[in-house]
């Protein structure tokens, strides 16, 4: 349970095509013990980037997924009573600062204060983790980093990162892959044909062109994902569509019916 390289060569590392130099820049904040902010929309691949560069530099992987109920102790650690006994146990971020691993934390605007808290000596020169419980201060093993990811989107003004924070990451911004890029990830992910690939990513350009006004975040290309998924298996094109790409993205029965317009436009 160490987070000693297992396949250096990330022969096994998820599939992640890139899209600019983003798999540099994370090895190059890896080798300098830089933490990283992954910032963009929802479904663009940021989590399997990380799963995938991960994997490449052999690193364990500690995923967390912030959300405003999330307090430090389940970062860090708590005392639980075990058997009549109380012991101390390791949070995600503690095992990871121990081991060298990495750890990830997804939507890390959505947690509070006292979360960020915790992240500042670590995410400086100083690389310690105070555990105020037991009194210990770690020391990041070789090979831990710290990964973040926010969508800079749909939060409001007030669920931004303090700047004293967001300054102590370098950053990443990403968006969907460019259209024949897109195309490949979802031949990749589900074997669908190129026509038929290219058709979603068409359609897609086309409802990403409406955020902001109907709607309030473009499709994902996660749910391109599940449409092909879809569509691969049998289901008729524009059931598929409707359920992954249509209904996911609005309530709203007119801006439904406008959107369908526009499939039609699109599939013929
Ligand atoms: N460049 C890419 N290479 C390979 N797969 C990709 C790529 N971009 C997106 N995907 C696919 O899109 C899916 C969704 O991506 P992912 O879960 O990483 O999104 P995310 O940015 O983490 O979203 P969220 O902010 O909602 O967590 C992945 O499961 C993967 O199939
Ligand atoms: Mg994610």
């Amino acid at each position: 349970m160490d987070g000693s390289p297992m396949n250096r060569n990330g022969a096994d590392a998820p599939f992640y095509l890139p899209e600019g130099d983003e798999c540099e820049m994370f090895e190059q904040a890896f080798a300098h013990t830089l933490p990283l902010l992954l910032k963009g929309p929802t479904g663009c691949g940021k989590t399997r980037f990380v799963a995938h560069m991960a994997a490449r530099l052999g690193r364990r992987l500690y995923t967390v997924a912030c959300h405003d109920d999330l307090t430090a102790a389940d970062l860090v650690g708590r005392y639980l009573l075990k058997g009549g006994e109380t012991v101390w146990v390791d949070g995600p971020l503690t095992r990871a600062v121990r081991e060298g691993a990495i750890c990830y934390l997804d939507e890390v605007v959505e947690a509070r204060k006292d979360v960020t808290v915790v992240l500042h000596p670590l995410t400086d020169d100083r690389r310690i983790l105070p555990i105020d419980r037991t009194g210990e201060e770690l020391e990041a093993a070789p090979g831990f980093m710290l990964v973040a990811s926010y969508n800079p989107g749909y939060q409001n003004i007030l669920k931004t990162l303090k700047p004293s924070t967001r300054q102590r990451f370098l950053s990443i911004e990403f968006d969907f892959p460019a259209p024949e890029r897109e195309i490949e990830v979802i031949r990749a992910e589900t074997g669908l044909s190129e026509d038929r690939a290219r058709m979603l990513v068409r359609l897609a350009a086309k409802l990403r062109d409406l955020k902001g006004q109907d709607l309030e975040e473009g499709v994902s290309t996660r749910l391109l994902i599940y449409a092909a998924t879809l569509i691969q298996s049998g289901m008729a094109v524009e059931r598929a569509i409707l359920a992954a790409m249509i209904e996911p993205l609005t309530d709203d029965e007119d801006v439904k019916r406008g959107l369908l317009d526009l499939v039609t436009a699109v599939i013929g």
